[in-house]
């Protein structure tokens, strides 16, 4: 059939067919021959998909009141509360937590995240992976981490170890006050690792950005009750990630993809024990 032939035939066919019979593959070609059918076409549906924010301001006002706890959210939060725990500040989506959880069942894994939306995405993926030692709490960590450890003590768990991981660097100066490790959260883990039961409890810090990575192991550094762990590599960080599972910062990172990373593929890593 010649292109003109062609073209008649597919105009024909495309008057008369009902709007929603056009497949869509076709309707570049039929918008081509006839605008007027298409301009009455009803607009192909979006699937509406909810933005969660990258970042919040942890020092604003609706930021820092303290979440609200049961007493015994803690008991009720694990199938055994009595197994080391591991504390995730900074959880994001939950994989990381969730994922290491299916990984070691012998240890209970916390994460606490500050954005509702992102500890909502964590919270459904904790369900579909229907494992007893996970658990996610919505809050800040500079405002609450005292209380949740406290509380974790009081229930009988042993804290094995507090992670950040890949914390929000906040490169401008002016918003460093951001930043998740503070004089303050650093007390509250070193007091808590201090007070622990658990024979070798510690802090792991680790973040693709030097500058960020060496003001979090400074602050650590800075605390006397604490003293830093290897083996390190030759830049003085700590040579391997103690953890079996990566987060999902870190898999990014790792493969070259951390787009404000400051050495592509590399990560800080520090380890602190009490003294
Ligand atoms: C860059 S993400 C890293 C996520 C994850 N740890 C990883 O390595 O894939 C940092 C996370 O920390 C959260 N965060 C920042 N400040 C926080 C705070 N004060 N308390 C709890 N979470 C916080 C952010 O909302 C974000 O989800």
């Amino acid at each position: 059939m010649s292109m003109v032939l062609l073209l008649a035939a597919l105009r024909t066919t495309a008057a008369l067919a009902p709007q929603r019979l056009v497949a869509p593959q076709r309707r570049g070609l039929v918008r081509l021959l006839s605008t007027a059918n298409v301009q009455d076409a009803p607009a192909p549906k979006r699937k509406r998909v909810k933005r969660i924010r990258q970042h919040i301001n942890p020092l604003a006002s609706k930021q820092v009141q303290p979440a609200v706890l049961a007493d015994d959210w803690f008991a009720a939060a694990f199938a055994d509360p009595g197994k080391p725990l591991i504390v995730d500040v900074g959880s994001a989506l939950g994989g990381w937590v969730v994922e290491s959880a299916a990984d070691d069942g012998g240890r209970n894994w916390l994460g606490l995240e500050i954005r509702p939306a992102a500890h909502d995405v964590a919270v459904g993926r904790l369900a579909k992976a229907d494992v007893g030692n996970a658990h996610f709490l919505q809050c800040n960590a500079n405002v609450d981490l005292a209380r949740i450890l406290a509380d974790a003590a009081a229930a009988g768990a042993p804290l094995e170890r507090v992670c950040v991981q890949f914390p929000d660097p906040h490169f401008k100066k002016k918003h460093h006050k951001r930043r998740v490790v503070t004089p303050e959260l650093r007390a509250t883990i070193a007091a808590a690792l201090a007070a622990s039961t658990f024979v070798s409890p510690s802090a792991y810090l680790v973040s693709d950005v030097l500058e960020a990575a060496t003001a979090m192991r400074d602050e650590f550094r800075g605390d006397a009750t604490l003293v830093e762990v290897g083996p390190w590599n030759a830049a003085g960080w700590l040579e391997a990630s103690p953890l079996a599972v990566p987060t999902e910062r870190e898999r990014c990172v790792l493969a070259g993809k951390g787009e404000t990373s400051t050495a592509p593929g590399t990560a800080f890593r520090a380890l602190f024990t009490p003294n």
